[in-house]
């Protein structure tokens, strides 16, 4: 496996050594855990190369958010991606990656119905940042495939709406949400977690799988599916809600009742750790 740190460097393995192979392309910040290995897998089954990213980008974080403390290991993500069969891996630093020739450079800004919804309520500049390191990172690498998690379901339906706007040529591929067997999403943000918030982080899983339950028994109202989340989180004084809200899985708009397919996402506080997760509402 090789490890690049320069744009030229991955430029000129991926164009010299392995000209018109298929590419999958897995964009991490790393602190790889089994989700993250779920999206590798899924590239070594569909292609011949697979390289993945691991670059923690300042532009989506704001503030007062976790950039500094973000868990950074590149010694075990290295031997996680190696196990796992990736050809190789980038890591840029922060300079390479952002210094521009421009002191105010190019931004992707996605449509703003799709980032003033959900996470884009508190994380204002967020979806611009992903979606431009996002836009960067495929210019690089310009893989065949692109993969995602539905654990950052806003992401995906943003980063399916950027290639589709910007012609791309690239195919996101999502992949399912990893859980533990309590429930709870794996997340490189569940390392913050006490014992006792973990105990209650996974209310929220639970309370999307209930209302899961209760929408394929026939429930389609909106406010009664988000009560049901909110009813099971509530028991738990050691969560703070962020919001709850149900919405179109493709361009995020808010829906009173669900008719075809509904996208019901939670995101909350446990101390200082912010925790997101997801359920897809369709009959099959
Ligand atoms: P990161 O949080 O490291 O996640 C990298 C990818 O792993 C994302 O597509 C995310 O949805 C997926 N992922 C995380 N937890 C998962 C789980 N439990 N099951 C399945 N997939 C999971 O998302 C980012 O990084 C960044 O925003 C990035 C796209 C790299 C841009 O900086």
């Amino acid at each position: 496996m090789r490890l690049f740190t320069t744009i030229a460097g991955i430029r000129c393995y991926l164009q010299q050594s392995h000209p018109r192979c298929s590419v999958g392309f897995v964009p991490t910040m790393g602190a790889l855990h089994i989700g993250h290995l779920s999206l590798i897998e899924r590239a070594r089954a569909e292609n011949k190369l697979v390289i993945v990213s691991i670059f923690v980008n300042p532009l989506q974080f704001g503030p007062k958010e976790d950039f500094q403390q973000y868990p950074r290991q590149l010694e075990a993500d290295r031997d996680l991606c190696a196990t796992a069969g990736v050809d190789a891996i980038f890591a840029p630093s922060a300079q390479e990656m952002l210094a521009q020739a421009t002191e105010n450079p190019t931004q992707v800004i996605p449509p703003q119905q799709m980032i003033e919804v959900l996470c884009g309520k508190s994380r204002p500049g967020h979806f611009q940042g992903v979606a431009t390191i996002v836009t960067k990172l495929l210019q690089v690498i310009q893989p065949n495939r692109a993969y995602f998690g539905e654990k950052d379901a806003q992401q995906l339906a943003i980063i399916r709406r950027l290639v589709q706007d910007l012609n791309i040529p690239v195919e996101i591929v999502g992949c399912p949400t990893v859980r533990l067997e309590s429930g709870l999403a794996y997340s490189s943000r569940n390392q913050y977690l006490s014992e006792l918030e973990r105990e209650d982080a996974v209310r929220l899983s639970q309370g999307l799988f209930i209302a899961k339950k209760n929408y394929l028994q026939g429930e389609r109202r909106s406010d009664k599916l988000i009560s049901a989340v909110a009813d099971r989180i509530g028991l738990a004084k050691r969560i703070e809600i962020e919001y709850i809200e149900l919405v179109d899985p493709v361009n995020l708009n808010p829906l009173s009742t669900v008719e075809e397919s509904g996208l019901l996402a939670v995101a909350a506080r446990l101390g200082s750790t912010r925790l997101i997760d997801n359920i897809l509402l369709k009959d099959r």
